[in-house]
């Protein structure tokens, strides 16, 4: 974890060797990782962390008076003040863990939603959302009939915000959107959403989906002033099975739990239950421990490493990336957006994604083809899907340039 460029981007080589399922082969050939949007690759000392705990002392946490059960208790415990502070929240108290950022958003709509929502309030979303801020909503809806209301995505990849403002009514209670898009790699315009959301009535709600933002730039929830904010461990270089809720902490604390067991309870008796406080009280059952202990290593990793300058080597090599794609015939890049992620989203006219993917896979190439769990916003393009390759902090001009030789390979063979 060394020397930074001049320009404060990194050396890429200093850290590849960090992450070492990058060094196996696939199908025979060096493997270029082009799909860190889908699950990133995991660095040594993430693994090292988890091993550690496992082999030497591993306990279940917040319940044993033993030695080894109050280090695990605490070193636990620290990752949520590091989630904390990782996304500029007041305290570890607005830090829920859960299993993922799907389950982040499906707390949210049982538990805040269907305590304070009823028939014909509305939340708006957006068209880019991935599945995962739609379909706990259209749950709800089912269940006590909200109605969705969408903002439309325009022709670069942006969000149609006239068309946002002319949503919002006097039956807005919530607007759910993403950050960053998954597919097409857009960086909403957050803050300013929310302030605009807030000036209309500021009892509206807003969660923000974070889960492909927090891994390409700092984020901070009080500059943002969000009500929810949320992410999920194995998209920035941790394990999965573990995610992160943010919720201001008098909503946290004025929400009812969202499932029922032990941890989350302050005494059971058959004649009725008291809880612990937020955010304990919706942590029902033995959590993700090994794993939110290797989040925290994941943020120690990205951390040293420098988000700003993380953000800064991502951008050269989607410029890099995009010149190329940029330059073979019949190939329609989706998501132009001037403020955008790491993640190129496109179609060929000579062959169908999951094709092309097959050819790339031969040559080592890892992408991610098809919807990409945002099914609507393919539908608003009139597509079935894209091939999407995305970058992450160890992606490299080989690997660019691997990717590149093999989609060539795969226009001789197809088109
Ligand atoms: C923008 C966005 N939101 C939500 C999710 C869901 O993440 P998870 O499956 O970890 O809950 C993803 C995963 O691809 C995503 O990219």
């Amino acid at each position: 974890m060394m020397a930074l460029k001049k320009n404060n981007t990194i050396r890429v080589a200093d850290y590849r060797a960090d992450f070492p399922a990058l060094s196996e082969l696939m199908n025979g050939k060096r493997l270029a990782y082009m799909d860190t949007a889908s699950s990133a690759q995991k660095p040594q000392i993430v693994m090292d962390t988890m091993n550690d705990i496992l082999m030497h002392h591993y306990a279940n946490i917040h319940r044993g008076l033993y030695a080894h059960s109050q280090n695990t208790t605490q070193m636990f415990e620290a990752v949520r003040a590091k989630v904390a502070g990782f996304i500029g929240a007041e305290s570890e108290n607005n830090i829920v863990f859960t299993r993922n950022s799907t389950e982040a958003i499906n707390l949210v709509a049982q538990s805040w939603g269907r305590t304070n929502l009823k028939a014909g309030d509305e939340v708006i979303l957006s068209a880019m959302e991935h599945h995962a801020n739609i379909v706990p909503w259209q749950i709800l809806s089912g269940q006590i009939g909200i109605t969705l209301k969408i903002i439309p995505v325009l022709e670069n990849g942006t969000l149609d915000l006239e068309f946002f403002e002319k949503l919002l009514s006097d039956n807005t209670k919530m607007v759910a959107f993403v950050h960053t898009s998954n597919s097409l790699g857009t960086v909403n315009p957050i803050k300013d959403i929310i302030a605009k959301t807030k000036a209309f009535n500021k009892d509206i709600m807003t969660l923000i989906d974070g889960t492909q933002a927090v891994v390409h730039g700092a984020v901070n929830v009080q500059d943002l002033a969000c009500d929810f904010f949320c992410f999920t461990g194995h998209k920035i270089y941790g394990p999965n099975g573990v995610g992160v809720l943010y919720g201001r902490f008098d909503l946290l604390e004025s929400m009812p739990p969202y499932q029922g067991g032990g941890d989350m309870i302050e005494a059971v008796s058959f004649s009725g239950t008291t809880y612990k406080p937020a955010p304990f009280k919706f942590e029902a059952g033995t959590p993700a421990i090994v794993e939110v202990i290797g989040l925290g290593a994941a943020i120690d990793y990205m951390q040293a490493i420098g988000i700003d300058a993380i953000a800064a080597h991502e951008a050269e090599m989607l410029e890099y990336l995009t010149q190329k794609l940029i330059n073979i015939d019949g190939v329609t890049i989706y998501g132009t957006s001037p403020n955008k992620a790491s993640i190129a989203s496109f179609t060929a006219d000579w062959a169908h994604s999951s094709d092309i993917a097959m050819i790339l896979d031969q040559q080592g190439v890892a992408v991610r083809t098809g919807h990409h769990c945002c099914m609507p916003l393919m539908e608003a393009f009139g597509i079935e899907g894209t091939t999407r390759a995305s970058i992450g902090l160890y992606t490299d001009k080989d690997d660019i340039d691997q990717m590149i030789n093999a989609l060539n390979k795969a226009k001789e063979m197809l088109a």
